[in-house]
């Protein structure tokens, strides 16, 4: 019998983490899996997409994104991020960052080009570089304060190595990167030639005074950086698909083919409240962060009290845990996860998950707080009551 699937396509799983989402609602669960909100997203962004419907916003945007929010991106990414930007050269609008993510490797990455990736690592990024047709190098993050080791970074770059993915701060890890961490990776990729793609989804989400730092604001990097964010995680819209992109106009304009012959464009009224979004005062971002804090310190405490060893996230909103003595002497993440899950428990992601060698992280398993105080409450009683 003739198989159907392409060799790229047999590469590669379904996700895992949308996979758990799947169980956990088959099991009632409580889904600390996926990075989603169970909250409502700001009002006046929503009130903004209504208008933008009632004023029969229906029709395609221009392929690369409304200049409207275009010029919103390209203002904050200037002023937060310190990498001017101009939304007429600079900045394209996916579908997501994940859309983005998968753009910019499509418009870089020839067959045979490496990458390098920082493991754990959030789970697309294997998949987008195969579908890419390159081949991904790992460089380990160590637990538990996910620290890098600058000897094995150095000896993944090589020949062949085109770009370097930076996600920061961290999926799964919380790590936020620091400065000095940030100009090392810089000034490999000025001496190796290569291109920072920095993936900065959660670059509001920060907590006990963690400063988030854009590797393309660094000395030399303006030129050969992709700066990928988006409105999912700071604006609670995971569903909207609006995320963007930040690049010099030579590698803009690649993405923008890539990005036009994938998805042609981005939901056209969710742009025009994205821009809404955008423009909320500070008052917005310091209450977002307040409120993760908050959420971040329940999940923290019922973890650290069952016995999980816990990694104390620096921004992005999860936590990522060892297992120790919870797991059973052989129990593997994924049964560990299963039982925790089962007969209305709480869903998590597998540790293996994130890393290239599935038995690898296979003693560490991944909660989401992104969730309602009383989502979070409740998943700590009965964390309570199965782990006691
Ligand atoms: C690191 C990271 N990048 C990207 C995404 C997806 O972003 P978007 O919803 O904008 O596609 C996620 C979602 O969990 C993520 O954790």
């Amino acid at each position: 019998m003739r198989r159907w699937a392409s060799k790229k396509a047999e590469r590669f799983e379904e996700s895992v983490i949308r996979e758990m989402t799947r169980i956990s609602t088959l099991e009632n669960g409580i889904n600390l899996a996926q990075g989603f909100p169970d909250f409502e997203a700001p009002l006046p962004m929503k009130e903004a997409a209504k208008r933008a419907i009632d004023a029969d916003i229906n029709q395609y945007a221009i392929t690369w994104g409304s200049e409207l929010l275009r010029e919103a991106v390209a203002k904050r990414t200037s002023e937060y991020n310190r990498i001017p930007a101009s939304g007429g050269s600079n900045v394209t609008i996916c579908c997501g960052a994940t859309e983005a993510m998968i753009a910019t490797m499509l418009a870089v990455l020839d067959p045979g080009d490496e990458v390098i990736l920082f493991e754990p690592f959030y789970e697309n990024y294997g998949p987008d570089c195969w579908i890419s047709g390159a081949v991904p190098k790992f460089c380990r993050l160590a637990a538990p304060d996910w620290a890098i080791d600058f000897d094995e970074l150095e000896r993944a770059f090589g020949e062949k190595t085109r770009a370097i993915v930076i996600n920061t701060p961290h999926n799964p890890t919380g790590k936020v990167f620091s400065r000095s961490e940030l100009e090392h990776i810089a000034r490999l990729c000025i001496e190796h030639d290569v291109l920072a793609i920095t993936d900065e989804i959660y670059e509001y989400i920060l907590y006990d005074g963690a400063e988030h730092i854009s590797i393309g604001s660094l000395a030399g990097m303006a030129d050969r950086t992709v700066t990928i964010s988006g409105l999912s995680k700071t604006w609670s819209a995971t569903g909207w698909r609006i995320g963007w992109c930040i690049a010099a106009e030579e590698i803009s304009l690649a993405i923008r083919k890539m990005h036009d012959f994938l998805t042609v464009g981005a939901p056209a009224p969710l742009q025009e409240a994205a821009a809404a979004a955008l423009g909320f005062g500070e008052s917005y971002f310091a209450s977002l962060q307040r409120e993760y804090t908050e959420r971040r310190n329940v999940l923290l405490e019922v973890l650290e009290e069952t016995g999980f060893g816990v990694s104390r996230p620096q921004g992005a909103y999860y936590i990522m845990c060892d297992l120790g003595d919870l797991a059973r002497p052989a129990e593997t993440d994924t049964e560990f996860a299963m039982r925790l899950l089962r007969d209305g428990g709480v869903a998590t992601v597998p540790g293996s998950s994130f890393y290239a060698d599935p038995t690898t992280g296979n003693r560490e398993i991944r909660f989401c707080f992104a969730k309602k105080l009383e989502t979070l409450r409740k998943a700590a009683a009965v964390l309570r009551e199965r782990l006691a």
